[in-house]
């Protein structure tokens, strides 16, 4: 990806300081006179002549002083240029010749013979480098964030802030041309049911009273379509007090879209499309249609909602195959309702037993008990499970000579996440080669509620519109309902995920309840969501995909702080401006609050 992608013509670069930028200087300008600007990449010193650097936005370009053709003062000046220093220098571009070119660099063909020189800008030594020779490590994320300034001076980091200007872009463009309108939802509002803790902004002229940042625009557009808008969008700034991790910043960017007289087909399909093109810019392969598969299929097969399809690896179900298998733990599981499921690794047997008991800390680290496998050989078959069967089992499990069982036996619900940690590790330890480049994949159907310990929440947010045929389980069996909900998967990462909602006010009260909200509760938090669906609501659906995840996914980051130009720690801190901070007492007395000070010194406590 270059940086100049956004800058194509050589005229916009002009300004009345510079002539044009740096980046796209060729053999072909061999002559031109220019005055370009910027930093002091780097400097070298071959005693006599001086070599500099210089970068702007575009790239880098070598610039030389010499006695020959810069003037006295200018030379003398470059003499004690420092990094990051910024210039101006006026000269002639100059074919290298030949032996001298340097490959490496866009503009290596040429440098740029500077007549004379001016410094723009002193810069103090600066506390983490620009530049760095090709092994250089990076600093340390928390000096980079603190002197995020000068970080965000990298190519790198620039160049993966560009690529989300251009995917932004182009979503916006698509999103256009199939009749969707931007609208902005305010930020100060009201709570929005996500599932995080909302961040809340007191009132200063309502004491008492706080405003909540948005979880989602959800509720919004959603009154939106019973406005009549049809079809929007917005790339919409998100806020969510919740732990935090690589892929999730407490503050967020979503392509958040809602369509009026849809079916779940129409979203699938204009955002699979609208995916392809986005990852077009990013030079991804995003071929249509993308695969579907029921929420309850991805859990069968891998055991997840967001199965990496990038690799083949499945989860059997073996609960016949060792139906006479006369092994205490799985007959116990079977015998309450449990299944026996697992993964056949072909030629796994060649793992040795720490490498299995690697994979069998996997599991344990996702709460199981631990992992029974089973290695076949010519000999029959060993480990803990492997003692228990015959070779009839074996057959039946269609474990094959040379391959590996890995057996996890329960309810669903435990063995599904159990192997699904442990389905990555496997792949790892035998590293198997990746089917396809890239997974896509629309999981479906997903559940309206999750239950866990007699507990009902959203799965997704209450506003999903069950599933038909399973309305009239709403009371007596919830956690059968699925949803008209759907996720959108990318390399195992869940990029989006939206449903058909509900637009009848007496349904939407009928899941709250089941949700266990009192009426009065309810006409609390949703009464204007209740009321907007009276007014005429047009059945509606749609979808939020995460810009950030998007861009971190695609530029292939580590963290989605590497896309986002100033993020927070997982701390939840600001480290560049410092934030958050504690404010006045006339501030707190104005807004009509106190600290209580024991609450803060135990915040301290866990943070130190
Ligand atoms: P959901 O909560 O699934 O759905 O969010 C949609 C997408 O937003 C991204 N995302 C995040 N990205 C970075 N940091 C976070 N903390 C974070 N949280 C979520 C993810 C996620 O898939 N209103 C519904 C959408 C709808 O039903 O239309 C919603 O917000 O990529």
């Amino acid at each position: 990806m270059s940086m100049s992608d956004t800058t194509a013509h050589a005229d916009i670069e002009k300004t009345a300081v510079r002539s044009r930028m740096v980046g796209r200087l060729r053999a072909s300008n061999d002559g031109d006179e220019e005055t370009l600007a910027g930093w002091v990449h780097r400097r070298r010193d071959l005693g006599g002549l001086l070599f500099v650097d210089l970068r702007d936005r575009s790239g880098l370009v070598q610039v030389s002083f010499g006695p020959d053709w810069t003037e006295a003062e200018s030379l003398e000046r470059a003499g004690k240029l420092g990094r990051e220093d910024v210039i101006l220098v006026r000269g002639v571009v100059a074919k290298r010749p030949t032996g001298a070119r340097n490959d490496d660099m866009a503009t290596g063909e040429v440098e740029f013979r500077a007549a004379s020189l001016e410094v723009l800008s002193d810069a103090r030594t600066p506390e983490i480098p620009v530049y760095r020779a090709p092994d250089d490590e990076l600093p340390a994320e928390e000096l980079r964030l603190q002197h995020r300034a000068l970080d965000l001076r990298r190519p790198e980091l620039q160049g993966k802030l560009v690529l989300r200007h251009r995917l932004v872009l182009e979503v916006r463009n698509y999103l256009d041309r199939h009749g969707f309108v931007e609208v902005e939802t305010p930020i100060l509002t009201k709570a929005t049911p996500e599932g995080a803790r909302d961040y809340l902004v007191p009132s200063r002229v309502h004491r008492g009273e706080f405003y909540a940042l948005p979880q989602s625009p959800q509720i919004y557009k959603q009154i939106l379509m019973v406005s009549g808008f049809d079809r929007y969008f917005q790339i919409a700034r998100c806020f969510r007090d919740e732990d935090l991790r690589a892929d999730r910043q407490p503050e967020f960017t979503q392509i958040d879209v809602e369509a009026s007289f849809v079916g779940v087909e129409d979203i699938l399909v204009w955002m699979e499309g609208m995916m392809a093109s986005v990852a077009a810019v990013a030079g991804i392969d995003a071929p249509l249609p993308f695969p579907r598969m029921t929420w309850n299929e991805a859990m069968e097969r891998y055991g997840s909602d967001r199965p990496d399809l990038r690799w083949e690896l499945e989860i059997n179900d073996w609960t016949e195959a060792t139906a006479d298998v006369d092994f205490g733990i799985i007959r116990s599981q079977v015998d309450a309702g449990g299944r026996v499921r697992g993964f056949h690794v072909r030629a796994g047997a060649s793992l040795s037993r720490r490498q299995i008991e690697a994979l069998e800390g996997k599991a344990k680290a996702a709460g199981a008990p631990g992992l029974l496998w089973a290695k076949r050989s010519d000999d029959g078959t060993s480990g803990p499970l492997g003692k228990f069967l015959q070779p009839e089992h074996a057959d039946a499990m269609g474990l094959e000579v040379g391959g590996l069982a890995l057996v996890a036996a329960g309810p669903d619900e435990s063995t599904s996440p159990w192997l699904s940690a442990v389905r990555p590790a496997v792949i790892d330890a035998m590293e198997m080669e990746p089917v396809r480049e890239h997974g896509w994949l629309w999981v479906t159907d997903f559940p309206v509620f999750d239950e866990e310990d007699g507990v009902l929440t959203a799965s997704h947010h209450p506003f999903v519109m069950p599933h038909p045929d399973d309305v009239g389980l709403l009371e007596e069996n919830p956690a059968a309902v699925r949803g008209s909900a759907y996720d959108m998967v990318y390399n195992g990462t869940e990029f989006g995920s939206g449903s058909i909602r509900i637009h009848d006010s007496s349904l939407q009260r009928r899941v709250l309840r089941v949700l266990g909200l009192e009426d009065e509760e309810i006409d609390a938090k949703f009464g204007f969501l209740l009321s907007a669906l009276e007014a005429g609501a047009p059945p509606h659906g749609g979808i939020a995909l995460g810009m950030d995840r998007i861009v971190q996914r695609f530029t292939k980051s580590a963290s989605l702080r590497d896309v986002v130009a100033f993020p927070k720690t997982t701390a939840a801190r600001a480290l560049f401006e410092g934030a958050p901070t504690s404010v006045g007492d006339d501030d707190l007395e104005a807004l009509g609050l106190s600290i209580i000070e024991s609450a803060r010194s135990r915040a301290d406590e866990r943070e130190a």
